[in-house]
């Protein structure tokens, strides 16, 4: 019988990947930093049993079509947009993702991204460096407290579960909207449910948590932005086209808001030039959420094992449904 084999987008630590080299042939995209280019992926997908994938890999349906023996995509993130899912489907293919393995480093990452903006650090750290620190002045480089705020959390899932209890230790209000409620998260850390333009509209710090599909492309948008407090505080960590960047960029220009912690852009990665990061007051990060070194070994392991349940012709432990 053929020996499967396996494809892998992205060059991972060889002791995480040796079970695949025991199970069939493997072949890796060598470099860390540098997306295969899609040409490669067309080839690689048409001999391909196994895909291991990850976020900046479009597995649309065109690349499908030319799979003739690929059984299983399993992609290390938690978010899956980047894969079309029902043309996989069709082709039985399985999915597989990595939830609640990066939930707390996620949402880490979010609470210092919401600290680091509403306490404009990225703004001192320049200044210290580019030796602009005259001496301690009254209103130098104040910003917006963190305890006692309220906090607005779209979509409250695993992550948003994880950043509400993080803000329990900061004494903030909780509020959240979702599009089912969540009893047993408004019990454990005391939030409470509202309609979406209350959140906006009342919210010192708006958090965006929710995954990125058709119905929430530009849920923030002009509109949205208009609502919020001119002194709050947006935070994004889920996915970057959830965002109208525009209207981000005028609002956070015209003091609709006060300023926007970022670790996700609509086109990833973003350069100097983009307008956002021509703002002082948006601090952000290059996609790094679940980024500490536990959870991505953590994350590439259980690709690792859908893998191998896939090519066993087992259920993948944590399937994508359509
Ligand atoms: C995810 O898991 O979806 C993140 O965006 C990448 O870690």
């Amino acid at each position: 019988m053929k020996q499967p084999y396996v494809f892998i987008t992205r060059r991972i630590p060889e002791d995480i990947i040796t079970p695949l080299k025991a199970e069939g042939r493997v072949s890796m995209w060598e470099k860390e930093e540098t997306p295969v280019p899609y040409e490669r992926l067309e080839e690689e997908i048409k001999k391909a049993d196994a895909v291991f994938c990850n976020v900046s890999d479009p597995i649309d349906a065109a690349l499908l079509e030319k799979a003739e023996r690929l059984k299983v995509i399993a992609t290390m993130a938690v978010g899956y947009n980047n894969i079309d899912i029902q043309a996989a489907a069709e082709r039985n293919i399985q999915v597989a993702h990595t939830p609640g393995v990066l939930t707390e480093t996620t949402a880490d990452l979010t609470f210092a991204l919401l600290m680091a903006a509403a306490r404009r650090i990225p703004e001192g750290i320049e200044v210290i460096k580019n030796n602009e620190w005259g001496a301690w002045a009254p209103f130098f480089l104040t910003g917006r407290d963190i305890h006692h705020a309220r906090l607005g959390i779209i979509g409250m899932g695993r992550i948003g579960e994880a950043v509400a209890k993080r803000a329990t230790g900061f004494d903030m209000d909780i509020v959240y909207h979702n599009r089912s409620r969540k009893p047993e998260t408004e019990e454990a850390v005391g939030a409470v449910y509202v309609e979406m333009e209350e959140l906006l509209e009342t919210s010192d710090f708006v958090c965006v948590q929710t995954p990125y599909t058709k119905e929430t492309h530009h849920l923030m948008n002009r509109e949205a932005f208009q609502k919020m407090k001119s002194t709050a505080v947006f935070v994004n960590t889920s996915r970057g086209p959830i965002v109208d960047e525009t209207a981000l960029y005028e609002a956070l220009k015209e003091g609709d808001i006060q300023a926007a912690g970022l670790d996700v852009f609509e086109n990833e990665p973003v350069r100097s030039n983009h307008p956002l990061l021509t703002l002082p007051n948006v601090t952000a990060l290059p996609h790094i959420g679940s980024a500490s070194e536990d959870t991505r070994r953590k994350m590439a392991e259980m690709t690792v094992g859908h893998i191998l349940q896939g090519l066993r012709g087992e259920d993948v432990a944590h399937k994508v449904e359509m």
